[in-house]
């Protein structure tokens, strides 16, 4: 086969591979040992000082173009492969993303929020203690002494005969009277724990108590804000009523009720006038003080709020309910 010929089926065999894999089965076909180029170059040795030269010329010159189209074949392929492999592996960025559900406040700490901001509006501060809590800030100074009967409606977590877990967060109000003077306005919110476990009972809940101690209020004045915080976090007209009650460390003591759309009365705070006692056991003269203090259940005010029945809904964490509140 003449050299022009061997070049022009070089050429098309190349151009024709399809692939890296058939291209190098093409280079050793034209150019490997056994290839005719190969039996070109071994006839050199036959042939004549002057043959050989320009013959030997045109043999280097047929490599030559054969390794190069070769090359150039290669670099062709590969790009071609590298480019499906990009397209093939690309991502659209302009698609909408997977969602993501974001989570939303829990339905608890939503309405110690609202209780929160509709007191901090009326210049009260808000103050926390311990969870963990001595008998004195949680009994003793609240007029509730070690044989009281009072005692025994707490339901207490003890952890020995002088530590337990507060049952209410009225040690705070104890607490804050101890290191400040009036006039005093604080809520405190936080967990409180019982020993008690029902639909409507947790052995762990929040609370909000609330105090204030001046020179001049009243069970009138107390009776106004209340009813206000009432209607502002129910967001209607209340039918309030105040019904006496007992409460060791105020006198005199109510519970507040309001009415339901069926006409029936839903307890919802507890409330009094500071004990004079208590005011005393904390440095504050009766004689020129008088208080007001209340305590409510956060998740009662959410059960009502929001149509719940079964308090334990609060503590399951099933996304479905939480997210009933976003
Ligand atoms: N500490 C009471 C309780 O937990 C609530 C309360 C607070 C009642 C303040 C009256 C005044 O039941």
């Amino acid at each position: 086969m003449s050299i022009d010929a061997l070049m022009q089926e070089a050429q098309v065999a190349i151009a024709n591979a399809q692939d890296l894999a058939s291209l190098d089965q093409v280079r050793v076909h034209f150019t490997g040992k056994k290839s005719q180029l190969a039996e070109l170059s071994k006839s050199l040795g036959k042939m004549d000082a002057e043959q050989r030269k320009t013959e030997g010329a045109k043999i280097h010159a047929l490599r030559e173009s054969i390794t190069q189209g070769l090359n150039e074949r290669q670099q062709f392929l590969q790009q071609q492969a590298l480019n499906a492999k990009l397209a093939s592996e690309s991502i659209d960025i302009t698609l909408p993303a997977r969602g993501q559900q974001a989570g939303s406040t829990h339905p608890v700490s939503q309405v110690q929020q609202r209780l929160t901001q509709f007191f901090t509006k009326a210049g009260f501060k808000v103050e926390e203690g311990p969870e963990v809590e001595d008998d004195y800030h949680n009994f003793e100074a609240l007029n509730i002494p070690s044989h009281h009967p009072a005692r025994a409606m707490h339901d207490t977590f003890y952890f020995d005969a002088k530590h337990l877990l507060r049952t209410h967060t009225s040690g705070v109000q104890i607490r804050t009277m101890e290191v400040s003077k009036p006039p005093i306005r604080i809520i405190c919110p936080g967990r409180v724990y019982r020993c008690d476990s029902d639909q409507t009972h947790s052995p762990m809940f929040h609370q909000m108590e609330g105090l204030y101690v001046t020179e001049n209020t009243n069970f009138t004045e107390f009776k106004g804000m209340i009813i206000n915080l009432l209607q502002a976090f129910f967001e209607k007209e209340l039918t309030v009523r105040f019904r006496p009650s007992y409460f060791p460390f105020t006198e005199p003591s109510a519970e507040v009720d309001i009415m339901d759309e069926r006409g029936k009365w839903l307890e919802v705070m507890g409330c009094g006038m500071v004990h004079p006692s208590v005011l005393q056991q904390c440095g504050i003269d009766p004689e020129q003080y008088s208080g007001f203090a209340f305590g409510l259940g956060i998740e009662r005010f959410a059960m009502l709020r929001y149509g719940i029945n079964d308090l334990r809904m609060f503590y399951q964490n099933d996304v479905r309910f939480l997210a009933q509140f976003a």
